[in-house]
């Protein structure tokens, strides 16, 4: 007989199944086939898809191929239900929630017990942290139901959410998408992914058990055609997606010019930091959490190992010993470590990918010797030596395979880091808690986990920078995507921007030279006047038609040296809150100081009377003085997650920010666009309006004189729909704030998906005189959470 502490050492003991009877009692009851659940019942079965468990390849249910009548039926239903539910009072919704979280702790082993079965993931993850947490969820958000009139005031719910959510934690995402909705007064259709759609099917039967008002959760299964007819529904107010890049840009291109919301939440390539001073024991775990959790399909998975060439032969050592002992298989054995990978397409996916990098003569190392013999499975992989520009680098694999490559320097490792299109999540390991909180800092992602990784909690936001998507989920800053602004229908923004290159007043370069020269207003790019690179200026223009001075005519070469000249003034990121407020009081006083010329000016080019252009002026300093208060103002969190961490939320600028701005109150729209925006730390390349661009153009020598760094506001007078395609074109841009015509808002949407970029972009009016406050300076933001460990 085998001793107990030969079996320690081994780690080899006998299979221990987690029982299924009741859940497969349960797929008996619905041989036949689920429909949809709307309006509190559900439909009957209709066109069937096959849903299969992965580690097995076997049929297990079948489930009904949603139609564009199916969505239409469960939006009817949802906004049937939206105002009686908004009506509720917060203690009302927030007793639904709190229903709904107690179903699911009653129910947690049969939930879980059915995910493992539908994803292939193991037991003891459903188990553990996948249906915990959405327990968990259920409870933060039900708080937050009964806290949304105090916490959130002067807003109101978004309406009816389309919701669609991928299939590596089918009910976790379902739980991340619904609970915020409700607790927000929104009612959802949810779309859950084609291969793994029965927790949400289980879930709808809860509501119903849990005495959810009917239409508040509607559910439609089926595949991308499903999700692209709920996303195409006129009667969605917000889309929030879960998923693939590609999709995330497909959604932002179709919902663009919709006036929906839209969150995505997209893919990722996240970096594992290991320093040469870390505990590589402890880094060990952290990896097998990092990127064999959940088979690696996880998007937040740290696949790519960066580690100190100093500690990197000892730490592949010690993972590939930890890897002998992963156990791969039967994913409803309780003491399974890696299970099935979802479905054979995504089998093929990893296999053509690690195929690719077969090529490129990457050294493997597979824990491949006790694959079982059937159903879908793929073994723990470590790949060293991966140079940057290899696909495995830059591909996200969705696999159980790390990648790993070495630095010499902490710079090196943070660059490294940032060397993806993607920014969701990050993992650092050092014993040095300055090294730390720098490299936290300097690395572009929404989520930061030091000495530790794939920690989640509904207290703490999470979601990405850059392509890996915008908004976030969980917290505070999660709820506030399922808000809106309680304030009336705005009208659409007035003047129609005039077509520039078609005015009487376009005049060659060479006669400004001669006839016109201090008349002429050159672009400001990099801290310095620049003639337009085409060469042109354009009339400026009273109302009555008088020529009352000329603009430079920009292109999309003037707006990428803005850009680039913005990215060059980065550090003003990094500059003290205390530094840029200084700056921005000096931008105010000088403002101030030539009021009269401003007001005449104001007056010259919109035929405003004296009285109000004095107006304009004066809400104009007042708004630079109340940006510069609240640059160290503008507060992150600790949020209140698991014990032993602190989760810093920290609202971090975007980086160059493109701001186009109305042909409205030319000055004060500047004014309270641009100076949130810098007050945050982000540079701005400025399109003023172009009808009245001069104010913005007299502006330079207030920036000059203020002590604005070279490069921090760049201005690109033009023809501003022109303008702003560029801007939202261009890769270097990191956040588009747009306020013209619904047409040239609808191309910043469409346009923005190329890199991603988080847009504002309206063709509504706002009404300037009020328009401050920390909504400006939460759009000028992007929170990344850090978790910071304390104790042994
Ligand atoms: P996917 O993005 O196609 O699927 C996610 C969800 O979107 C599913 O519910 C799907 O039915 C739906 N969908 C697909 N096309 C749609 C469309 N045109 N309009 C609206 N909804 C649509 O992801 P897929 O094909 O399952 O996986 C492919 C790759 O995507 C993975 O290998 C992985 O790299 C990445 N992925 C990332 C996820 C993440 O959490 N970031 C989750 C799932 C996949
Ligand atoms: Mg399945």
């Amino acid at each position: 007989m085998a001793l107990i502490k030969d079996i320690l050492r081994t780690m080899d003991y006998g299979p221990s199944p987690e029982g299924s009877e009741h859940v497969r009692v349960w797929l008996k009851e619905h041989e036949g086939g689920f429909g949809h659940f709307i309006n509190g019942a559900f439909t009957k079965p209709g066109d069937l898809f096959d849903v299969f468990n992965p580690a097995t390849g076997e049929r297990i249910a079948r489930a009904t191929q949603g139609s564009p009548a199916d969505i239409d039926a469960a939006v009817a239903s949802a906004r049937k239900a939206q105002a009686k539910w908004a009506a509720l009072s917060g203690f009302e919704r927030s007793k639904n929630l709190y229903a709904l979280a107690r179903h699911v702790q009653k129910r947690e082993r049969f939930l879980s017990v059915l995910e493992t079965i539908d994803n292939g993931k193991p037991i003891r993850e459903s188990r553990d942290i996948d249906i915990p947490l959405v327990a968990r969820h259920f409870y933060h958000h039900a708080g937050w139901a009964s806290l949304i009139d105090s916490e959130f005031p002067g807003t109101k719910p978004v309406g009816v959410c389309g919701q669609i959510i991928p299939w590596n934690f089918p009910l976790l995402m379902l739980a991340w998408k619904i609970a915020p909705a409700l607790a927000g007064g929104n009612t959802v259709v949810l779309k859950p992914a084609e291969y793994t759609p029965l927790t949400a099917l289980a879930f709808a039967a809860m509501c119903v058990e849990a005495r959810l008002p009917a239409g508040v959760v509607n559910i439609v299964t089926g595949d991308g055609a499903t999700g692209a007819a709920l996303v195409a529904h006129g009667g969605v107010d917000k889309i929030a997606f879960t998923g693939s890049t590609e999709v995330g840009r497909a959604i932002r291109k179709a919902t663009a010019g919709t006036g929906k919301k839209l969150s995505v939440e997209l893919g990722g390539k996240s970096p594992f930091v290991v320093f040469e001073d870390a505990d590589l024991d402890s880094a060990v775990e952290g990896a097998v959490d990092a990127i064999w959790f959940n088979q690696g399909q996880v998007c937040c998975a740290g696949s790519r190992l960066l580690v100190a060439e100093g500690v990197a032969e000892a730490l592949y050592a010690k993972l590939r010993a930890r890897m002998a002992n992963l156990r791969v298989g039967d994913p409803l054995d309780k003491s399974t470590d890696v299970g099935a990978i979802v479905a054979p397409a995504q089998l093929e996916r990893i296999q053509r990918l690690i195929g690719e990098g077969e090529k490129e003569g990457l050294e493997f190392w597979r824990a491949d010797d006790l694959l079982p013999d059937r159903g879908c499975f793929y073994p723990p992989t470590l790949v060293t030596g991966v140079e940057p520009a290899s696909v495995l680098a830059r591909e996200e694999i969705f696999g159980p395979v790390l990648v790993a490559t070495t630095f010499r320097t902490p710079d090196e490792a943070v660059a490294l880091a940032n060397n993806t299109r993607y920014g969701l999540a990050a993992s650092v390991w050092t014993e040095n808690i300055s090294r730390a909180l720098e490299a936290a800092a300097r690395i572009k992602a929404g989520v930061v986990w030091i000495n530790s990784t794939n920690m989640f909690d509904a207290a703490s936001g999470f979601g990405g920078y850059r392509e890996s998507g915008f908004g976030r989920e969980g917290g505070r800053e999660g709820l506030t995507e399922y808000r809106i602004a309680d304030e009336p229908k705005r009208k659409p923004n007035s003047a129609k921007p005039a077509p520039l290159s078609a005015s009487p007043g376009l005049v060659p370069a060479g006669e400004i030279e001669h006839g016109y020269l201090d008349r002429t207003a050159k672009l400001y790019i990099g801290g310095k006047q620049a003639r337009p690179d085409s060469g042109y200026s354009y009339a400026v223009v009273d109302p009555a038609g008088r020529e009352v001075g000329l603009a430079g005519l920009g292109n999309r070469k003037d707006v990428r040296n803005a850009v680039e000249a913005a990215a060059k003034a980065s550090s003003w990121g990094a500059a003290t809150a205390h530094n840029r407020a200084q700056v921005l009081y000096y931008v105010a006083e000088n403002l101030s100081a030539r009021a009269d010329e401003f007001a005449r000016r104001l007056s010259a080019m919109t035929g405003a009377s004296a009285r109000a252009a004095e107006a304009e002026v004066e809400a104009s300093v007042r708004r630079a003085f109340f940006y510069a208060g609240f640059a160290d103002k503008f507060d992150g969190a600790v949020h209140a997650t698991r014990s032993r961490f602190v989760t810093l939320a920290m609202n971090e600028p975007w980086g160059v920010m493109g701001v186009v701005c109305p042909n409205e109150a030319p000055l004060l729209a500047f004014v309270s666009l641009v100076m949130p925006a810098i007050a945050m730390g982000n540079c701005v390349v400025a399109i003023p309006s172009a009808n009245h661009p001069l104010s913005a153009t007299d502006f330079y020598s207030v920036l000059d004189t203020s002590d604005v760094p070279a490069g921090v506001v760049n201005i690109v007078t033009g023809e501003a729909n022109a303008l702003a395609k560029t801007l939202a074109e261009h890769d270097g841009v990191d956040a588009l704030w747009y306020l013209g015509d619904a047409a040239g808002a609808a191309q910043v949407e469409a346009l923005s998906a190329g890199n991603l970029k988080a847009t504002w972009a309206s063709g509504s009016a706002l009404d300037w005189p009020k328009a401050e406050g920390r909504e400006f300076l939460r759009r000028a933001t992007q929170v990344k959470n850090i978790w910071t460990p304390y104790g042994e």
